[in-house]
């Protein structure tokens, strides 16, 4: 489009915790079936962290590949910028903890909230960064989502799966980022939260006992809203980077729902074979679901790179946000 197309990825990585939860686990443990998550989410196994493996472990993982496929040593990193819904703790902010297990000793560390559209959130604030001074910034969507989810209640323990993905941000000779559109509609903060354990409500015996600290949902209205603005947010970011639908060699949504994404897809006209999807394998990993597949079809060589790629994420917020790249 203009000015902004020098500043793109120099690598990109990911990682998922090792265990694997199915949906015949599941099965054992609540009242569902693997018949009703295939037929509604598309999602049939999910990885899990494990015991002492916080979001900061995952983050920190992904961002050492992301900086070995860049050839880039931590201490070269001038910013860390980490998505997350989940992170180690309230404060002090988990790209902090990433700083110092990777040892990026002169990064400025914060995290962004914007839910499962943090990480293209994060990528447009790093890409502000590059293009105000800064060199080198590493952005990471990490998410250990089984330490919020009630294991009692079918209708979201079964969506959520734990993993990160990362990227590092840099001056580029050619392609880069070309356009990209961020939203919010905050009137519909309350259809995706976790309601107890901030400062609105702090966490009581009462409110424990009612399980109300953990991750809430009305699942179908987040539908709705996601089929709605996936087309409109992606043909506002198309139309910054002056590119057609017909331009895309990859479209990577975010991962919630095959359901979701096939009506988007139908929407927007966009082939289903340019759709990267493996939900099926990591379920709904909000921040870090983006990043991760787009890792994965770089690294089974379906994503090359001068590839022109699509992200579009949406959640909690409300949010959403796209943006048009050449990778
Ligand atoms: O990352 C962004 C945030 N999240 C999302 O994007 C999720 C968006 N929403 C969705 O993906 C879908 O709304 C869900 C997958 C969460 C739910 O699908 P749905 O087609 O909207 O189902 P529903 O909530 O309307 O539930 C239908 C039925 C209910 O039974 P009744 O009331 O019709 O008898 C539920 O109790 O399915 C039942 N149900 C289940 N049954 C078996 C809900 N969860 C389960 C389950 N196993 N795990």
């Amino acid at each position: 489009m203009n000015n902004t197309s020098q500043i793109g990825v120099l690598g990109l990585g990911a990682y998922v915790p090792e265990r694997v939860l199915t949906n015949h686990d599941l099965e054992k443990m609540i009242d569902t079936s693997d018949e009703w998550i295939t037929t509604r989410t598309g999602i049939k196994e999910r990885r899990i962290a494990s015991e002492g493996e916080a979001s900061s472990d995952l983050g920190a993982k992904a961002a050492l590949k992301a900086l070995e496929d860049a050839k880039v040593d931590p201490a070269e990193i001038d910013a860390i910028v980490v998505a997350t819904l989940s992170p180690d703790h309230i404060f002090p902010a988990t790209a902090c903890i990433i700083q110092e297990k990777i040892g990026a000793v002169k990064a400025a560390a914060f995290d962004l909230s914007a839910g499962c559209s943090g990480f293209v959130y994060a990528l447009a604030v790093a890409y502000g960064l590059v293009q105000t001074g800064l060199e080198k910034v590493l952005v990471i969507g990490a998410e250990t989502i089984s330490r919020f989810v009630n294991w009692q209640d079918r209708s979201t323990c079964v969506l959520f799966g734990d993993g990160a993905g990362a990227v590092v941000l840099g001056r580029v000779e050619r392609g880069g980022i070309l356009g990209f559109d961020l939203g919010a509609d905050g009137s519909g903060h309350s259809i995706l939260n976790i309601p107890v354990g901030g400062s609105r409500e702090p966490i009581t015996p009462e409110n424990l006992a009612q399980n109300r600290h953990y991750l809430y949902m009305v699942g179908s209205e987040v539908f709705r809203f996601a089929v709605r603005t996936v087309p409109r947010t992606s043909r506002k970011a198309l139309k910054k980077a002056g590119l057609e639908v017909g331009d895309v060699d990859w479209l990577i949504p975010h991962q919630a729902n095959t359901r979701i994404i096939d009506a988007a897809v139908n929407l927007m006209g966009i082939e289903s074979e340019k759709v990267v999807v493996n939900l099926d394998k990591y379920g709904n990993t909000s921040a870090a679901s983006i990043p991760i597949a787009w890792a994965e079809a770089a690294e089974d060589g379906r994503i090359k790179r001068g590839d022109k790629l699509l992200l579009v994420g949406f959640g909690a917020g409300l949010t959403w946000a796209s943006m048009v790249l050449e990778y």
